[in-house]
């Protein structure tokens, strides 16, 4: 560990550790509170995108929202096997409540698919009222991969296509408002380490492990929310992370498969994908956590909204409050997903903005 302005001391890092291991081990006596599974408000009229809603926990986060009446945007890469879902879930519905929910393909490896995706949706002038950015990866044990952008993958699928996504759904975003977006994010990024100029683990100093890469993104998905809600200050839409507790999903697929259903079987303390879906829903469902979120704009706090999965405000890791580090991840952000520095700004004012992975635009 290093003690660089985007570092962390040894000791924060042995804290952050300390967390970790405690909040996950105790995670079920902290959420004893909760219904199992939450009883959602109607959500009729809301236009709701889910990413990443064919598996997991993003599968639960959409079908709960479906079920409660808001029309469901599945936001993935695997449209084929989202319509067999769907076909599925209308099946339990009664003829008197069908399901609303549209397909609609992303793949968060390529930036050219989000620049489409946003270009589909905002082009239907309706408003975007709650957008879950709820796909991702954790490649565990994997050796450091590249996409074709480019880009380390953890970095690009956990933290710079969504952020991507968020910043041009904002004109839909906009005419939804008051408007969430939801990050899923992890209790993991109290361990993460986030260099602005070494965003790909590219040097020796800041070596790659997919651990490393994991709890960086989600990191580096904090500060960019926290900077975002910055930038969103005298508007009606909010910024919101979360984090789901550690769930029993597919998100261990890359382990060995003996070592895989080990994880899957063993860890009594982990929750299901029901569970973990709790603390979106909440976030996506809650009156008062839009009041929240509007008393941290007012005290332009450094930080946006943090929700454990326990569905209580928590408190982000002491680097996640760092708003010089916060707007060096913002700056290099907005300039690896090719828009400009400004680029919030002018979509607010309603101006159209170009950015470099568009189709056809010149790399
Ligand atoms: N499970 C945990 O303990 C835990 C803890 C903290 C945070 N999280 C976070 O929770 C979120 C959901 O993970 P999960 O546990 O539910 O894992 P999961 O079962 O593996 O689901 C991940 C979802 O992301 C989608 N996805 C992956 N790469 C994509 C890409 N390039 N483009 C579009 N979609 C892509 C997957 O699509 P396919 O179905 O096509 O593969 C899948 O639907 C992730 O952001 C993860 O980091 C999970």
């Amino acid at each position: 560990m290093n003690s660089s302005s985007t570092g962390l001391e040894w000791t924060e890092w042995l804290q952050g550790w300390r967390r970790l291991t405690y909040e996950t081990l105790f995670q079920k006596i902290h959420a004893k509170h909760l219904q199992d599974p939450l009883l959602l408000p109607p959500l009729n009229g809301l236009n709701c995108i889910v990413t990443g809603a064919t598996s997991g926990i993003g599968l639960e986060i959409a079908k709960q929202l479906a079920e409660s009446g808001a029309h469901l945007v599945m936001a993935v890469r695997n449209t084929s096997f989202a319509h067999q879902l769907i076909q599925k879930w209308q099946r339990n519905e009664t003829e008197y409540r069908s399901l609303s929910i549209d397909v609609i393909e992303l793949d968060l490896f390529h930036l050219e698919s989000v620049v489409k995706f946003a270009q589909e949706w905002n082009s239907r002038s309706k408003p975007l009222h709650i957008l879950i950015n709820n796909a991702g990866i954790y490649s565990i044990g994997q050796p450091q991969k590249f996409t074709k952008d480019g880009y380390e993958t953890h970095i690009q699928v956990n933290h710079l296509a969504p952020a991507l996504l968020s910043v041009l759904l904002l004109p839909s975003l906009k005419r939804g408002t008051p408007s969430r977006i939801i990050n899923m994010n992890s209790l993991m990024h109290v361990i993460g380490v986030v260099d602005p100029q070494d965003m790909n683990f590219l040097t020796k100093k800041n070596k790659f492990t997919s651990r490393k890469a994991y709890s960086s993104s989600k990191l580096a998905q904090l500060k960019f929310s926290s900077i975002l809600q910055k930038f969103l200050m005298n508007t009606n839409i909010h910024v919101m992370c979360v984090e789901p507790g550690a769930v029993r999903t597919n998100v261990t697929r890359d382990l060995p498969r003996i070592l895989n259903i080990l994880y899957q079987k063993m860890f009594f303390f982990m929750f299901d994908a029901q569970q973990g879906s709790r603390s979106a829903l909440i976030a996506a469902s809650d009156a008062n956590i839009l009041d929240y979120c509007s008393d941290l704009k007012a005290q332009e706090c450094n930080v946006c909204a943090f929700i454990g999965c326990n569905c209580r405000i928590s408190e982000p890791s002491k680097e996640a409050h760092n708003e010089i580090t916060s707007f060096e991840i913002w700056n290099k952000t907005m300039e690896m997903v090719g828009l400009p520095a400004g680029g919030v700004d002018m979509i607010l004012q309603g101006e159209e903005i170009h950015c470099r992975y568009g189709a056809n635009s010149d790399r």
